[in-house]
């Protein structure tokens, strides 16, 4: 029995929804959950649990095959490709192996998604300068990714998920790729982030992360969302 979890205003919401890729097996089973405005929450469970298809549902990647997602109140489960633009100014997100474009700058990196929205020259420069001091990359503007350590790529990755000030950061497995003290500088990230008011959903297998940094817990088992779990010293 998962029991719902949850005060204040929704962020995201899912009713019942299921995601079959194929015909006979789905990756999602009828999943129904709502996330606080400005929560924390983890996404957990084994290999092939679901946890990436959850993520890639909430910024349109996937479409759900059934049910409904609301973000911050809009539903999105029929949205057309021509809104998805508008739905992914809300959302930024990180992945397991960064994405950067290895060709561009640091700063060209972090101000493509600023330039796609038309922002004049001075405010991009701005926003993109504020936003690597946040990651502590400042002094890195001029680098490209290929010349920057694994860690230093992903915060990179967060200040161009950060610099459009999304309402909701989605991560997936961030710290997969990085050493223990690494990985504990990105969560740092990702609190601040939250501290600030973006609502957070992180997709990890790694228990350690909870146990610095105790949150929600969804827990998917085979497309199932089996637990929903919050810390007691909340
Ligand atoms: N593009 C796809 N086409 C077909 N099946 C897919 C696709 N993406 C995922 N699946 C299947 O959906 C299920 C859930 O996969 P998903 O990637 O969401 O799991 P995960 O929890 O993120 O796993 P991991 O921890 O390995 O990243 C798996 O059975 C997977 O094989
Ligand atoms: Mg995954």
């Amino acid at each position: 029995m998962v029991y719902p979890i949850f005060s204040g205003s929704p962020m995201i919401q899912l009713y019942n929804v299921s995601k079959s890729y194929q015909k006979e097996n789905s990756a999602l089973k009828d999943i129904s959950v709502q996330i606080g405005k400005g929560e924390f929450v983890y996404v957990t469970g084994a290999s092939g649990a679901g946890k990436t298809t959850f993520l890639r549902l909430l910024y349109s990647a996937e479409r759900a095959t059934r049910g409904q997602i609301l973000i911050d109140g809009q539903n999105i489960s029929r949205i057309s490709r021509l809104k998805i633009p508008y739905l992914r100014r809300k959302i930024g997100v990180v992945f397991q192996d960064y994405k950067l474009l290895n060709s561009r700058t640091v700063y060209e990196n972090v101000a493509f998604a600023l330039e796609a929205q038309g922002k004049k020259r001075y405010e991009v420069s701005k926003k993109v300068y504020k936003a690597l001091k946040e990651v502590g990359l400042e002094h890195r503007l001029q680098r490209t990714p290929l010349e920057l350590s694994g860690g230093e790529q992903q915060r990179i990755a967060i200040a161009r998920a950060l610099v459009v000030d999304p309402l909701i950061l989605l991560a997936d497995e961030p710290s997969g790729n990085l050493d223990q003290e690494v990985a504990l500088e990105i969560m740092e990230l990702f609190r601040q982030a939250n501290a600030r008011g973006t609502t957070v959903l992180l997709a990890t297998h790694d228990h350690s992360l909870y146990h610095r940094f105790p949150r929600r817990v969804l827990t998917l088992e085979q497309g199932r969302l089996v637990k929903d779990h919050q810390p007691e010293t909340l």
